[in-house]
């Protein structure tokens, strides 16, 4: 997704801008772009198609020098990735912004500035605000009047920053529908689009809220709200450690992350468990009161978080006994839902910046019928985390792979904790919160006993990678679980996989199976187990080629499987973080031998703040 960042300092600021660029290349993007107010007072400006590699060649040959300036990653939604469209957007040769959101009434726009005589030089949506800026400056006090004036004709989601060779000491920042923060630094400040992209500079931050507009000078920040007013926003600190985003000795991010999740495991639980319970608190002050309310659960959410969601709902009506329904966000928000009353609206998300998922939270969270709203999210500070009454971190870490891997094994052991706090007030007894809270304790060592099993994992790789289908079978709380891991195969190795609920292949995907169609299936031992060697026996009777992923205990010699990897026999409800990782590990390695970007796989971003 677009990547912002903007810098005024005492010092030449072009090293800090690409810096920050080339910290939200995690995010994905197609073209790389930078303007300064160069000391002698004119704009500069420089762009690039591909990474920001090809940008900084660009400046080695023509290197603007400046206090202040503005730069953007961008990932194309309106118009192809090429050097027209590459933001910073210019309006005359004094004007620069960068923008990221979407902008619904750009057609309208567009018209009605042509009129005006002014020209487009890109095909974006974006090049309008840069215009409607422009055109009003003449009659504004300040670039801030200009912008708050401009924006005020936008329909979409922006998050925009700004210079003008005029006013050569200020960034002029506004915020709607799309995240940005302000980085406070010791010789200037800083705008971004997230904190990731500055923490080389400063481990300082302001979130702006919805509607804020900010000027950024070097030793001051003047930020009004939606209202006009001057508001007083909070400083948060991250330590450096929380904003790091080092390789260590992996060749890639997401093999770095997939074996984190023992250590993940740890903190996400950290402070969480009680002797034989899980605490209210945990979820924050407020949390006991809110959940003695609830009576069903909406989970909402998109991706591999809205698979955290569907294993979830098995566990909240199994073990907690409370009625739970799981959607997709971008589906619910266009939804008219018949809301039960006294339901407890769910959000989850890595980046707590989805836009599809906020949306759906901001339709559902003032219905008469609604007795709250949790997220459980990773980022600090994240929209999501500020529009819910409660927030759950998920304390994974920075995920930078745009598979998600770390954050979803995080999700789902937020979900436990969960299942706790509701269950008590529902079906769960003392009894069974103990043995909850004690198999929790065992998750980070089992875990980390799962990611030894990466070498023969890599082993299994070969059968795929030259395979255009995969079918993923799953049973019971391990069918999302299944999803998850087609999700990462497709994602990162661009193989067509799909994921069933074992029990379906009957009524239709049967048909796809023969000698060419790998078929990886999950077989635990749970109560599910002789059903699921059932459909695996339709399988090998269509002479399907299976991987087995399954328990150490469990008996196959019927199926006669030619490839299986066993895992420990793990307590059921531990079984889906278990299961998930030879999935992740599998679709890794597959990525590796198709020689695919596994980090940043074509097309995709990691924080998809549009719709
Ligand atoms: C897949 C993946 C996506 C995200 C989805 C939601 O590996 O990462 O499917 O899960 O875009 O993102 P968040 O969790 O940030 O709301």
């Amino acid at each position: 997704m677009c990547g912002i960042v903007g810098a005024v300092a005492r010092h030449d600021v072009l090293d800090n801008l690409i810096d920050g660029l080339n910290r939200l290349e995690y995010r994905g993007y197609d073209s790389a772009g930078v303007a300064l107010v160069c000391d002698d007072k004119r704009v500069q400006r420089l762009r690039a198609v591909g990474k920001v590699a090809v940008l900084e060649e660009e400046i080695s040959v023509k290197r603007p020098v400046g206090h202040i300036g503005v730069a953007h990653t961008r990932w194309a939604t309106h118009g192809q990735p090429s050097v027209r469209n590459c933001h910073p957007h210019m309006s005359g040769t004094d004007l620069a912004l960068v923008h990221n959101g979407i902008i619904e009434n750009h057609t309208e726009l567009r018209t009605e500035l042509e009129a005006d005589g002014y020209e487009f030089t890109s095909d974006t949506d974006t090049e309008v605000i840069v215009h409607l800026i422009h055109r009003v400056l003449p009659d504004s006090n300040t670039l801030r009047d200009a912008v708050a004036s401009a924006v005020e004709r936008l329909e979409g989601a922006y998050a925009i920053g700004v210079i003008h060779a005029s006013s050569p000491d200020t960034i002029v920042a506004a915020r709607h529908g799309s995240p940005l923060i302000i980085g406070l630094g010791d010789d200037g400040n800083y705008l971004a689009s997230d904190q990731m992209a500055l923490s080389s500079i400063t481990d300082r931050f302001i979130y702006l809220e919805e509607g804020d507009l900010a000027e950024i000078q070097v030793d001051r920040i003047l930020i009004h709200s939606r209202q006009g007013e001057v508001a007083n926003r909070q400083v948060h600190r991250f330590s450096p450690g929380a904003l790091s985003i080092d390789k260590g000795h992996y060749n890639h991010f997401m093999h770095k992350e997939i074996h984190e999740q023992a250590r993940v495991m740890t903190d996400v639980l950290e402070g969480r468990l009680a002797e034989a319970h899980v605490p209210d608190a945990v979820f924050g002050v407020d949390a006991a009161a809110l959940f003695d309310r609830a009576q069903h659960i909406q989970i909402i959410a998109c991706g591999t978080s809205y698979h955290a969601g569907m294993v979830a709902r098995y566990w909240l009506e199994e073990h907690a006994g409370i009625p739970c329904q799981v959607e997709i966000a971008s589906e619910y928000r266009y939804r008219t839902p018949a809301v039960l009353p006294h339901t407890l609206i769910v959000t989850v998300s890595q980046s707590g910046e989805t836009a599809d998922t906020l949306a759906a939270l901001r339709n559902l969270k003032d219905h008469p019928n609604c007795c709250g709203s949790l997220s459980i999210c990773n980022v600090a500070g994240s929209s999501l985390i500020r529009e819910s009454d409660l927030c759950l971190l998920t304390h994974a870490g920075p995920e930078i792979g745009v598979a998600s891997t770390k954050a979803f094994t995080s999700q789902l052991v937020a979900f436990q904790l969960l299942t706790a706090v509701v269950g008590r007030r529902h079906a769960m007894t003392p009894q069974a919160e103990r043995g909850l809270v004690l198999q929790l304790r065992e998750l980070p060592a089992l875990v980390q006993h799962v990611l030894l099993l990466d070498e023969r994992i890599r082993n299994h790789a070969g059968t795929f990678a030259d395979k255009n289908h995969t079918l993923f079978l799953g049973r019971g709380v391990h069918y999302p679980i299944a999803m998850e891991g087609a999700l990462k195969l497709k994602e990162i190795s661009y193989i067509h996989a799909e994921a069933y609920a074992a029990g379906e292949l009957k009524h239709g995907p049967l048909a796809l199976v023969d000698e060419e169609m790998p078929v990886v299936a999950l077989v635990p031992v749970d109560g599910l187990f002789d059903k699921m060697k059932s459909n695996l026996q339709e399988v090998q009777a269509r002479k399907g080629s299976m991987l087995l992923i399954a328990s150490e205990n469990a008996c196959l010699e019927d199926l006669k499987p030619k490839s299986v990897i066993r895992l420990p026999d793990v307590p059921e409800f531990l079984a889906p973080v278990i299961y998930t990782i030879p999935l992740q590990l599998l679709s890794y390695h597959v990525a590796l031998i198709k020689g695919t970007n596994v980090d940043q796989p074509r097309n995709l971003a990691k924080a998809v703040t549009v719709e």
